[in-house]
Order: structure tokens, then C-alpha cells, then sequence
């Protein structure tokens, strides 16, 4: 499974990317604000930074305007991904940059049959919200399921990117139900490396060894 970051933050993702395990960054126009950056500064950073996809999402909600954004985001950079909205226009735009060769996000899916059309579109990615639905009351890793069972049974190429991702056991839970890519918050990228006994096995193999005498080098 892919892992990409849901960030705009720069400082932030400089550190991770140096992980070498980030495949990828998401970002939306919550974060971009949330960055108080001019956009199209951040995402050429982005892009300098991580050689995956870069989704930069559209701020217009008529087809013409999707199209024109997502003309001059993609001319940033060649792994920038234009992220539209699960909207009528969304995916006739998605429609639009497939047959140009241009690589689309379709974002804020809620349901299997948002995820039907999309693939039917020829998005590239699509962005199930599971935090949100969980937050509604819904099972949003059952929607990872269900979109997996529909892909396979079609054989549809769109990948399905776990997105609104809260914790740990969320990405665990997306990568057994077949997602193909989560996008992460930060500080839960950083919470996968945990585990408590790895901490406390550390400490105890750390104070044997101390106590030891021997040194490898
Ligand atoms: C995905 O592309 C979105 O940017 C993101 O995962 C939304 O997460 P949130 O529900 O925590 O805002």
C-alpha cells in the first residue's frame, strides 16, 4: 500500500520525506489555507520534495473553472494530481484530464456508488472520507470494502485512497481491506513507527547490553 501525506506544511514533510517511505502527498484547500502560502508556491515545493503524486485540488465548482485551475495546477509540476470534487462537473472534468493524460483525484466520496462513477470516469484515484463517516455515525472502513469488491468485479484501475484517516488502526484496517493508497496526517505517519513494547524492549535491551560490558565497535 502506498502511504501519502495529507499536509501542506513544508517543514513538516521535509522531515518525513527524508523517511523515504512517503510515496505521496495529498493536500486540500483546508490545509493550503492552514499553510497561509500562495498555493501554487506550495505545491511546486511539494513537488521538488516527493517524486509520487501531488494531489492539488480545484477551488471552482462549474466545469469551465475546473478546467482552467486544473490546467495551470498541472502545469506546476508532471506528478501533480488535480483533485475535483464528486460532483456532476467533477467528473466530466475527470473525464476531460483522462483522455489528456492528465492523472485526477476525485474527492470526497461517501458512498460505493460515488466510487462507481468515478472509476467509470476515469479517475485515477478516488477519496474515500472514512473519518468523516465514522464522525456520522457510518462504518467508513466498510466503505473501503465495498469500492474493493466493486473494482475487483469490474476490474476498474482506479486506485482507492484511504483519506480522513484518524489513526493507526484506520490504516491497518484500509491496507487489509485492500486500499491501495492511505493518506496520512503527520502525526499519525509518525504514530505508525510506535509501539509500546518496541519502546520498553528497547530500554531492557539497552540496559542489558550497558550492563555487558562489550562495545561493537
Ligand atoms: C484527503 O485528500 C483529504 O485532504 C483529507 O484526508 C481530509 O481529512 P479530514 O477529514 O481530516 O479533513
Amino acid at each position: 500500500m502506498n502511504l501519502f501525506l495529507d499536509t501542506a506544511d513544508i517543514a513538516v514533510l521535509r522531515i518525513l520525506a527524508d523517511t523515504g517511505l512517503v510515496d505521496g502527498v495529498t493536500t486540500n484547500p483546508s490545509l493550503i489555507a492552514k499553510s497561509g502560502r500562495p498555493m501554487q508556491e506550495v505545491i511546486a515545493e511539494i513537488c521538488d520534495l516527493v517524486e509520487g503524486p501531488v494531489s492539488a485540488e480545484v477551488a471552482a465548482s462549474d466545469f469551465d473553472g475546473m478546467l482552467a485551475e486544473g490546467r495551470v495546477l498541472a502545469s506546476i509540476a508532471a506528478n501533480v494530481v488535480i483533485k475535483l470534487p464528486m460532483t456532476n462537473d467533477g467528473l466530466i472534468a475527470a473525464r476531460v484530464f483522462a483522455e489528456e493524460g492528465i492523472q485526477t483525484n476525485v474527492t470526497l466520496c461517501f458512498s460505493a456508488g460515488q466510487a462507481l462513477l468515478a472509476a467509470k470516469a476515469g479517475a485515477t484515484y478516488i477519496s474515500p472520507f472514512i473519518g468523516r463517516l465514522d464522525d456520522a455515525g457510518e462504518d467508513g472502513m466498510q466503505l473501503i470494502h465495498d469500492i474493493r469488491a466493486i473494482y475487483d468485479n469490474y476490474a476498474f484501475d482506479t486506485e482507492i485512497l484511504a483519506a480522513s484517516i484518524r489513526g493507526v488502526e484506520q490504516v491497518e484496517a484500509a491496507a487489509i481491506a485492500g486500499a491501495d493508497c492511505a493518506t496520512l496526517p503527520p502525526a499519525v505517519f509518525e504514530a505508525l513507527f510506535k509501539h509500546p513494547l518496541t519502546e520498553t524492549g528497547l530500554e531492557l535491551f539497552a540496559a542489558d547490553w550497558a550492563q555487558s560490558g562489550q562495545s561493537i565497535l
